[in-house]
């Protein structure tokens, strides 16, 4: 097998005595989308802020395409083509769509730019001018992918896209994930919606409490109604 684009190997991360990552280890491979599921408070953003040098592990190794890229700074990680797209959006509310998507260009060249962002996200070319803090929710989560997009990412992490969007908006933002999955970009996506992120990911891990519980194609979690269940924060029935 050739090796995974990315790479985590044991990382442990802690907030100052709290240790929040422990022993984690996963992989994502070249155009791969791989769903990390888990409650609230089991380490999912912080896997994420980990990988993009935002708070550097304390222990184990992180690969990113063929390089040891621990503690390396987040603008250098950035540089390599992660892209992010944060838990609840994040971005410029007084400037406009467009000088948002300006803004996230970073000069790395490749088949992203903004008209091809505008032509796979039309809404997003409509709302040009407005202003990013007057969007709807579904359209700031459009924007967030389109900005994480003119970077020209090789890996996108993309962080609970679907939060606090009505179930119509989701579908879309899935739509998307599911085109830019047939462009080839590797997707690491964090989901709460655990059946969700299953139906787009190839393989899925679960994390519980900061360590990895599970591991393993993505259908055939989908199957294990009793952990997704748990995983959803429903309570387990007989049955
Ligand atoms: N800056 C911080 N300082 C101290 N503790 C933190 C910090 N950020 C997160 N934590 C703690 O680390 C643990 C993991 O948080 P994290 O945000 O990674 O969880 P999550 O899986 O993304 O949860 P959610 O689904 O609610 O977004 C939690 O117990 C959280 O309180
Ligand atoms: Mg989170």
């Amino acid at each position: 097998m050739s090796e995974p684009l990315l790479a985590l190997d044991g990382i442990c991360t802690d907030y100052g005595k709290i240790c929040t990552l422990r022993d984690v280890s996963l992989t994502v491979g070249e155009g791969e989308v791989v769903a990390l599921l888990g409650l609230n408070g089991a380490g999912k953003t912080t896997t994420m802020r980990t990988i993009l040098g935002l708070t550097p592990p304390r222990l184990g190794t992180i690969t990113y395409a063929g390089r040891d890229v621990t503690r390396w700074p987040a603008y250098k990680i950035a540089r390599l083509g992660i892209g992010y797209v944060p838990e609840g959006r994040r971005m410029f509310k007084d400037l406009s769509t467009l000088e948002n998507l300006q803004l996230a260009e970073n000069g790395r060249a490749g088949a992203w730019t903004i008209p091809r962002v505008f032509e796979h996200l039309p809404k997003l070319s409509e709302l040009r001018a407005r202003k990013a803090g007057r969007l709807s929710g579904g359209e700031q989560e459009m924007l967030a992918i389109g900005r994480a997009l003119v970077a020209n990412p090789r890996l996108l992490l993309v962080d609970e896209p679907s939060q606090g969007l009505a179930p119509l908006v989701v579908e879309d933002v899935y739509r998307i994930l599911a085109e830019l999955k047939k462009t080839g970009v590797a997707i690491l996506l964090v989901e709460q919606n655990a059946l969700l992120a299953l139906k787009l990911a190839d393989r899925a891990y679960v994390l519980d409490s900061g360590r990895i519980t599970h591991s393993g194609p993505a259908a055939d979690l989908a199957t294990d109604r009793a952990r997704i269940r748990s995983l959803m924060g429903l309570e387990v029935t007989a049955r």
